[in-house]
């Protein structure tokens, strides 16, 4: 081993305990962004080591030559690393699952030509450019299986992630998007990668058969992702940046690199376990989420509870909301995806500020789906400035509301609909905040649009909510000109 190869393992370990330490401290709101500036800084070093070590011809590893490689590396380090701190940069917040999607796809895409350049040029060394049949075994399993491996989900995520993007950009439709006989063609896509595939394993290497697996997964991703509605996307995002961290995993096993390996793993696990905290958030299983259409349950049955309470809308103006809250010792804010689409963030927090300062309680109920997004609620409040102690998750917020006077929700919906207490609607199951157990609730709307879900919400029609038809930010700027009366 050569002192630059030493140098360049012991960066590479030091990159992976600054993964893990970046991870663990992005669980919480008040140390994410250390976290993620602690990981960037273990990429950064993993990168440029990985510049240095190739630039070291006499390390003996550099592939076409030293110089060649610089090249490639440092002129790909400034195109990708400029546009993906440019995007960054200038990425409204609401774009931000597309953004996201984009970099799976390219992280995606990169593993898959990561194997399939290696494949080939080995293929070359050996002499078989032209892949023929029948011939003899040339590549071992232990390379060949993880290139397959690299190729399929490298391959699925980087047309899945580009259909996904798409249809929250709106470029492709948002319905989930059938022909007939495409779950056929699915399946058949599907099974053409895996059998060309394990043949591929099995002769030890074929180009042709590789890249019939390579066409077989492409098309697989296009037809996974687009029969799933665009408001499963968050979801089917995560899942697939998850297999961009597999994808990259198998790329390190090909190129026999140990921080791409630890990199990806990571990226992998955790991706999974958001995933999953995502569909159990909305009490779904990823399966159902995979296989299309929301809400198995009766749509009707909460038009129907809804119906049958004989109750009808309260509505309420600017000043009556006022009063209520400059009278109130204990306020909870409700934020949920109308606060993210109006935008009306900074002024959620103005009016929480001027409540503190006049000695009211505030606090911010952060439900896990609120939004579209992980952590989207978390986000735009951190943006405004929000302190981390007065934003409360499910479990720490829920037992405040028996003893709040005014429980504040700004385009939340289903994060608060009592139908989820109740078997047989859509979110049956699905935890939600306590709003209807505050002594009197306020909801900021536009109309009486339903949620995500599609159905209506039982808490507009309980006696102590008044409804406060307005946009959110043009809703939150009446109510801070109207509280500053009273409290003036
Ligand atoms: P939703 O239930 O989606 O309701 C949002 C409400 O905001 C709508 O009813 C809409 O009513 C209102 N609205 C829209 N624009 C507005 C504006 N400019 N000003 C004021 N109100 C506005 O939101 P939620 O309660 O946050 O629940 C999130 C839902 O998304 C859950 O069902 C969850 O399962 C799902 N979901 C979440 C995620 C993640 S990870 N967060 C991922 C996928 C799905 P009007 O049109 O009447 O104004």
């Amino acid at each position: 081993m050569s002192a630059t190869q030493l140098i360049t393992w012991i960066v590479y370990l030091v990159a992976a305990v600054c993964f893990v330490m970046g991870l663990h401290l992005m669980r919480s709101p008040g140390t994410a962004r250390r976290g993620n500036l602690l990981s960037a800084a273990g990429m950064g070093a993993a990168v440029l080591i990985t510049v240095v070590l190739l630039l070291d011809s006499r390390s003996g590893v550099g592939w076409h030559g030293g110089v060649f490689a610089g090249i490639a590396l440092v002129g790909g380090l400034a195109v990708g690393g400029g546009y993906g701190w440019y995007s960054a940069k200038t990425v409204k917040m609401t774009a931000m699952p597309q953004l996201v999607s984009v970099f799976n796809a390219v992280g995606g895409g990169a593993a898959a030509f990561v194997a399939l350049t290696d494949f080939l040029h080995r293929m070359s060394l050996a002499g078989d450019i032209s892949g023929a049949f029948g011939v003899d075994a040339l590549l071992p399993v232990e390379f060949s299986v993880p290139v397959v491996l690299d190729i399929v989900i490298g391959s699925v995520t980087f047309t899945g992630s580009w259909i996904a993007a798409g249809k929250l950009q709106g470029i492709v439709s948002g319905n989930p998007i059938t022909f007939a006989g495409s779950r056929i063609v699915m399946g058949a896509s599907a099974l053409l990668a895996v059998v060309a595939g394990v043949w591929t394993i099995a002769v030890g290497g074929n180009t042709w058969l590789l890249l019939a697996c390579l066409v077989g997964a492409l098309t697989f991703g296009v037809l996974l992702v687009l029969p799933i509605g665009g408001a499963d996307m968050p979801v089917v995002i995560s899942l697939l940046n998850a297999f961009t961290g597999l994808a990259v995993a198998m790329a390190g096993f090909v190129v026999d690199n140990e921080i791409l390996i630890v990199a990806g793993a990571l990226v992998g696990a955790s991706g999974s376990i958001l995933t999953k905290q995502m569909a159990d958030a909305m009490n779904r299983s990823i399966l159902s989420i995979m296989v299309g259409g929301f809400g198995q349950g009766d749509t009707s049955a909460a038009a129907a509870a809804v119906a049958a309470s004989g109750a009808s809308l309260r509505t309420v103006d600017a000043d009556d909301v006022a009063i209520q809250l400059a009278y109130a010792s204990k306020v909870m804010f409700v934020p949920g995806y109308g606060l993210a689409a109006g935008q009306a963030q900074h002024e959620i927090a103005e009016l929480g500020d001027l409540l503190s300062a006049h000695g009211v309680t505030v606090y911010y109920a952060v439900h896990p789906v609120a939004g579209r997004m992980p952590g989207h609620m978390n986000v735009l409040l951190a943006e405004a400035s929000v302190p981390y102690d007065e934003m409360k998750e499910m479990e720490e917020a829920n037992p405040e509301f028996d003893t709040a006077d005014v429980a504040l929700v700004v385009g939340a919906n289903d994060v608060t609909n009592p139908a989820a207490r109740r078997a047989g609607t859509p979110i049956s199951g699905m935890p939600i905040l306590d709003v209807d157990h505050a002594k009197s609730v306020v909801v900021i709307k536009r109309g009486m649009g339903q949620g995500y879900a599609g159905i209506d919400n039982e808490l507009y029609t309980d006696p102590k909510t008044g409804m406060f038809f307005s946009d959110a930010k043009k809703g939150l700027a009446s109510l801070i000109g109207a509280v500053k009366e009273y409290l003036d």
